[in-house]
C-alpha cells in the first residue's frame, strides 16, 4: 500500500511552480459551476480558465475576471462557441445538467443528464481528446459509461483519462469519520469504493487512515451516512437543489490533484468512478494512482483484507452498479 500524504486543495499554494494548464468548465453558471470556478481561478497551476454554459456564462466570468490570481478566464455561451471553449485543454470537468429535487433518485435524473453529457463529451472529443475529462454530472454511474462510449464512436477513448468525480464521497467520509473519532481532519483518510450512488458508495472504513476502531453499530451508521449525504442536502434545500459548494470543493481538489500529476508530481492518489479490471465490472470506484498520462496504477490493496460487513457490500453493490453501466451503454447504442 502506497504511503498516502493528507490531500489538501491548493497545496501548491504553499509552493507556487510556474506551471501554466488549461481548465474548461462545461455547466459553469450553475450551483456547483460558479463556486467551482472561483476555487479554480485560485490555483496557482492555472493559466487559463474556460467557462462555458448555454446561459448566464458573461457575468460570472466578468465577475471571477476580477480575482488577481493568473489565470486568464474566458467566457463562452451556447453550442456554437463550445469547440473554441474545448481547444487546447488540458482537464474539461463537466457539471452541467440538472440536479435532484426531494424525492429524486440520482437515476431519475438519467434521461435529462445522459443527453447534455453525449453532447459536451462529443465536443470535447473533437476538439481537445486528450485532455483529462471530469465527469460530475449525475448519475456518475451511467454518465461515465455513456461518455467512454462516445470516445470509443469517436475513435479516441483512452480510459487512463475519463474519470467520474466521486471525491465528494471521500470528503464527507473523511469529515464524518473524524467528527465521530476526534480526530484532526487534515489527517483522515477513507477510500470510498463501487459508485456513487446509494449502497453502490461503499466506504472502506477498515482502511481507515490513520487506524481507526469502530463498533459494528459505528460501521452501520457512518456507511448510511455517508451513502445517504447526498439526501441529507436535497431534504434541507427543499427544493433548491442539491450538493454545490461541498461538490465544487471536491471537484476544485480532484482537478488540484490531476494538475499536480500533470506537472509530474509523483505522488497524486485519488479514488475516482473509471474503467477497471479490479472486479468484474467494467466500471468500478477505487484509488488510483494518477500520472502525467491519466491512471498510472489501480491500488487493488484497498480491496484485500475487507471486513465481512465491507465483502457483503460489495457483493450487494455489484447488481445495481452494472444495471446502471448497461443502461448508459445502452442510451448511446440506441441513439446511434
Ligand atoms: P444547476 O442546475 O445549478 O447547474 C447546472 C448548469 O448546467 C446550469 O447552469 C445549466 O444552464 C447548465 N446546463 C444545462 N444544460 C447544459 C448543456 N447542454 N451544456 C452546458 N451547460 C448546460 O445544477 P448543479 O447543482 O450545479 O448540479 C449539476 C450536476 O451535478 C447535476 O447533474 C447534479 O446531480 C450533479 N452533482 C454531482 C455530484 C457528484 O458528486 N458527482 C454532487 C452534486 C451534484
Amino acid at each position: 500500500v502506497p504511503k498516502i500524504r493528507p490531500k489538501q486543495v491548493f497545496s501548491n499554494q504553499l509552493q507556487p511552480r510556474a506551471s501554466s494548464f488549461k481548465v474548461a468548465v462545461l455547466g459553469a453558471a450553475g450551483g456547483i459551476g460558479q463556486p467551482l470556478g472561483l476555487l479554480i481561478k485560485m490555483s496557482p497551476l492555472v493559466s487559463a480558465l474556460h467557462l462555458y454554459d448555454i446561459a448566464n456564462v458573461k457575468g460570472v466570468a466578468a465577475d471571477l475576471s476580477h480575482c488577481n490570481t493568473p489565470a486568464k478566464v474566458l467566457d463562452f455561451t451556447g453550442q456554437s462557441e463550445l469547440a473554441n471553449c474545448l481547444k487546447g485543454m488540458d482537464v474539461v470537468v463537466i457539471p452541467a445538467g440538472v440536479p435532484r429535487k426531494p424525492g429524486m433518485t440520482r437515476d431519475d435524473l438519467f434521461n435529462i443528464n445522459a443527453g447534455i453529457v453525449k453532447t459536451l463529451v462529443e465536443a470535447v472529443a473533437d476538439n481537445c481528446p486528450d485532455a483529462f475529462i471530469h465527469i460530475i454530472s449525475n448519475p456518475v454511474n451511467s454518465t461515465v459509461p455513456i461518455a467512454a462510449e462516445v470516445l470509443k464512436q469517436k475513435g479516441v477513448y483512452n480510459p487512463k483519462k475519463l474519470f467520474g468525480v466521486t471525491t465528494l464521497d471521500v470528503v464527507r467520509a473523511n469529515a464524518f469519520v473524524a467528527q465521530k473519532k476526534n480526530l484532526k481532519l487534515i489527517d483522515v483518510d477513507v477510500p470510498v469504493i463501487g459508485g456513487h450512488a446509494g449502497i453502490t458508495i461503499l466506504p472502506l472504513l477498515s482502511k481507515t487512515r490513520p487506524s481507526a476502531t469502530f463498533t459494528d453499530e459505528e460501521v452501520e451508521k457512518l456507511t448510511l451516512r455517508i451513502q445517504n449525504a447526498g439526501t441529507e442536502v436535497v431534504e434541507a434545500k427543499a427544493g433548491a437543489g442539491s450538493a454545490t459548494l461541498s461538490m465544487a470543493y471536491a471537484a476544485a481538489r480532484f482537478v488540484e490533484s490531476s494538475l499536480r500529476a500533470l506537472d509530474g508530481d509523483g505522488d497524486v492518489y485519488e479514488c475516482c468512478f473509471v474503467e477497471s479490471e479490479l472486479t468484474e465490472l467494467p466500471f468500478f470506484a477505487s484509488r488510483v494512482k494518477l500520472g502525467k498520462n491519466g491512471i498510472e496504477a489501480f491500488i487493488s490493496a484497498d480491496l484485500q483484507g475487507l471486513t465481512d460487513y465491507e465483502a457483503k457490500a460489495l457483493e450487494a453493490l455489484k447488481p445495481e452498479l452494472k444495471t446502471s453501466i448497461e443502461k448508459g451503454v445502452a442510451f448511446v447504442h440506441k441513439q446511434a
